[in-house]
């Protein structure tokens, strides 16, 4: 009996200890301390980026816009319900919050939920740019986040990323890691974004957002901007686009591989806009002790319409987002569309005997000039094996190199180290290099693989590629780096089970790369290019001087790509060149003024044969590169001023103002022609003094080629020639004649 007794105690005591336990498990709410209630402001000149701390310890955004004062918004209350007054700074997946988030991690136990609470914020100061730091901390999962935000005051523009440590003494994974978060307040939000395919990149379009989510996002893990790019517009309260008018917001991320932007409007009409790397396959592992820098989003607001949006992204690149911002880069010939890959030394002496006759400043030779045992003859062997050919180029590349700048020419040559063909003594050497996926096909995209730039070893060899191609001459002044293809049916032989990091640790090891190759060729230019412009974007430009912006040179649709580029990126990265007709992408013929006309917009060059060119011809060249040396300092360091938009209209302009607006270079453009009674296309030029008088001089007169075949010696405007004030040009007195399809014209304007 005493024994029952025993037993049922003992039973007894058990179960009230085990209900003790689960009752403490689940009242043992940790409750963060409470934290003073304040407010963060990250300012530029004219915009205001508004944190609250509440007493919870929660940090929200309650305004980004336009100039505020903040003192006033320390008074705005925080309800209790699931948000009050504003909306998250940077969301994370757990709490009460359940839309998208920027911030999704599954924890060891295999729980979702972060919570994040402010532990303190300081700001700091270097060269003009105000660095404040909010630090939030998981009381629970002891997660660390700093969110970071850069503001730039006189470029307007701020740029957010984070760093997530994990202080825990368990590994975490990281779902989602947005680089920042903004939160809007309006009533009709129209997104402007671009996408596009080879030879037709960013191409424009605008949409009305409706409730819940839109992303946009890219899963190609190189080539990252061929079908679209890490950047928008939002304008808000508004149905359509305007340059000049209304609040829009712009945004970019600076990342080189696959990228996610999200567009989450609420049932209380908030938008909250995400950008990020794209989770797509990419569930991050972060060990204890170890943390995760997000790359840089780059945010900007104007009250001013698209244009004044487009201005502060391109200043911010100009001074900080691209190498060698705003130098003025040579003009150059190119080999591809001229010889592609047939030529000899003679051919490509002849090229650089033809461009210094032509006025230009710089010879490419692009694909073709290398391979041995298997000689790069065509697209379908040699990548990776980067010795000059020795039948097409015995005399090597010092010797052709040299014979340029013996002309007065600088050299730049092609690469393309981050691929391999299967014929070539690279993938015999080393297969195991190659992105593949054990037991399956590796397919072959423009006949090549894909390296795996994740590997160590893979980057040394890019690095490599680069750094002996440049031992080749010292007369090498120029790089231009290709990329032909996507990553598909990924898979990293390095990185074995742990393929969830393959994408990230691509780019950053292709970051890594550029690193050593700035650190040890700081002044060499080099161009990046992808089929065209399939990486265009703020983490490449990091490192580029400028890029291709699309293997179509046909100046008709360049109108639309230039104008879709321009969005984002300054003109001082645009690389557009002048080449033959009937074009090679979309054979399409468009007059040689009109080529030229389009491509000075940005970096001009020529893509062609020139010993195909008559006489007439070689003469026009002349004198329109010898114009553009004039101007082209305003088109590498002046503000854009889009006149309109060249979707949907028979006309289009546009124009670069000097920063101290005492030069400026117009450009309009027929792209549809209707009527033969053709009176004056009034453009209402901008971004002028008014008060100042402007002497106005078209430019490229006298083309041989107009479809109607008439020289084109007159100027197409009856005020050429003369002084005009910025209030009278701004008028829409300014009314050039455009009289044909493809007819086009060029002004200068400077200051008396
Ligand atoms: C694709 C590039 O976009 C072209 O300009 C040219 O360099 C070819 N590759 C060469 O293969």
């Amino acid at each position: 009996m005493k024994r029952l007794l025993l037993l049922f105690l003992t039973v007894l005591l058990a179960l009230t200890a085990s209900a003790q336990k689960s009752k403490k498990f689940v009242h043992g709410t940790l409750i963060p301390p409470a934290v003073e209630p304040r407010i963060i402001a990250v300012e530029t000149t004219s915009s205001s980026l508004i944190l609250s701390v509440r007493e919870n310890g929660s940090v929200f955004q309650l305004h980004f816009g336009t100039k505020v004062n903040e003192t006033e918004f320390a008074a705005i209350p925080s309800y209790a319900g699931r948000y009050g007054n504003g909306a998250p700074a940077y969301p994370a997946t757990g709490g009460r919050f359940l839309g998208e988030p920027a911030l999704h991690l599954r924890y060891a136990d295999g729980m979702h939920n972060t919570e994040l609470h402010y532990i303190g914020h300081e700001t700091t100061e270097a060269a003009g740019v105000k660095t404040t730091t909010v630090r939030l901390l998981d009381y629970v999962t002891k997660l660390r986040v700093d969110l970071v935000y850069e503001a730039y005051p006189e470029e307007d523009v701020i740029l957010t990323h984070t760093r997530i440590y994990n202080a825990g003494d368990k590994p975490v994974t990281l779902l989602s890691y947005a680089s920042g978060a903004m939160t809007f307040t309006s009533d009709r939000y129209l997104l402007t974004h671009v996408n596009g395919s080879w030879a037709q990149e960013m191409q424009v379009e605008s949409e009305l957002l409706t409730h819940h989510l839109k992303v946009l996002e890219d899963r190609r893990g190189v080539q990252n901007t061929q079908l679209g790019n890490p950047a928008f517009l939002l304008s808000l309260g508004t149905s359509e686009l305007s340059e000049t008018e209304g609040e829009v917001i712009a945004g970019a991320l600076a990342w080189s591989g696959n990228w996610r932007l999200s567009f989450e409007r609420d049932a209380e009409n908030r938008l909250t806009v995400l950008g990020g790397i794209s989770p797509f396959a990419s569930e991050y592992p972060l060990k204890a002790d170890a943390s995760f820098r997000t790359p840089d989003m780059i945010w900007t607001y104007s009250d001013k319409g698209a244009g004044q949006a487009s201005r502060n992204l391109h200043r911010w690149a100009r001074r900080y987002g691209v190498y060698g911002g705003g130098e003025v880069n040579p003009i150059l010939l190119n080999s591809w569309e001229g010889a592609y890959f047939t030529f000899t030394t003679e051919t490509l002496l002849r090229m650089i005997d033809d461009a210094a006759s032509m006025g230009l400043e710089m010879f490419v030779l692009d694909d073709g000039w290398f391979g041995n045992k298997y000689p790069r003859n065509s697209d379908n062997a040699a990548l990776g094996d980067w010795q000059v050919n020795a039948a097409k180029l015995p005399e090597g590349i010092d010797h052709i190199a040299q014979y340029a700048h013996s002309k007065g020419l600088k050299f730049g040559i092609w690469i393309e180290p981050e691929m391999v063909n299967p014929k070539s003594e690279l993938a015999e050497k080393h297969p195991e290099w190659v992105v593949q996926s054990p037991g399956r096909e590796i397919y072959t995209e423009r006949t090549q693989w894909v390296l795996d730039l994740s590997n160590p070893a893979v980057q040394d060899f890019v690095f490599g590629v680069f750094d002996s191609v440049m031992q080749l001459s010292p007369a090498i002044d120029y790089i231009k780096w290709d990329c032909n293809r996507p990553i598909e049916s990924f898979g990293s032989p390095y990185l074995g089970a742990e393929q969830d990091r393959f994408y990230i640790e691509y780019v950053q090891g292709f970051y890594k790369v550029m690193e050593r190759i700035r650190a040890k060729y700081p002044s060499v230019l080099v161009q990046c290019c992808s089929s065209g412009g399939g990486r265009v974007d703020y983490g490449s430009l990091k490192y580029f001087n400028e890029v291709w912006t699309s293997d179509d040179t046909d100046g008709f649709e360049r109108v639309f790509m230039q104008y879709g580029t321009s969005l984002f990126y300054p003109a001082c990265v645009m690389a557009a060149h002048v080449s033959t007709v009937p074009n090679h992408q979309s054979r399409n013929v468009t007059p040689l003024k009109f080529r030229f006309d389009v491509a000075a917009q940005g970096r001009l060059g020529l893509e062609l044969q020139p010993r195909y060119l008559s006489s007439e011809e070689l003469a026009y060249v002349n004198r329109c590169v010898a114009s553009y040396k004039e101007f082209r300092d305003v088109v590498f360091n002046g503000d854009l001023y889009r006149l309109g938009t060249p979707y949907g209209n028979d006309f289009y302009g546009m124009m670069y103002v000097s920063e101290d607006k005492s030069r400026a270079v117009v450009y309009t453009y027929c792209l549809r022609f209707r009527q033969l009674a053709c009176d004056g296309v009034p453009f209402r030029l901008q971004g002028l003094d008014p008060d100042r008088k402007y002497r106005v001089v078209e430019q490229n007169l006298g083309d041989a080629d107009r479809p109607d075949g008439a020289p084109v010696t007159a100027s197409c405007w009856w005020g050429n020639g003369r002084s005009w004030s910025g209030s009278f040009l701004a008028s829409g007195a300014f009314n050039p004649i455009l009289p044909s399809l493809y007819s086009s014209a060029v002004f200068v304007l400077e200051a008396e």
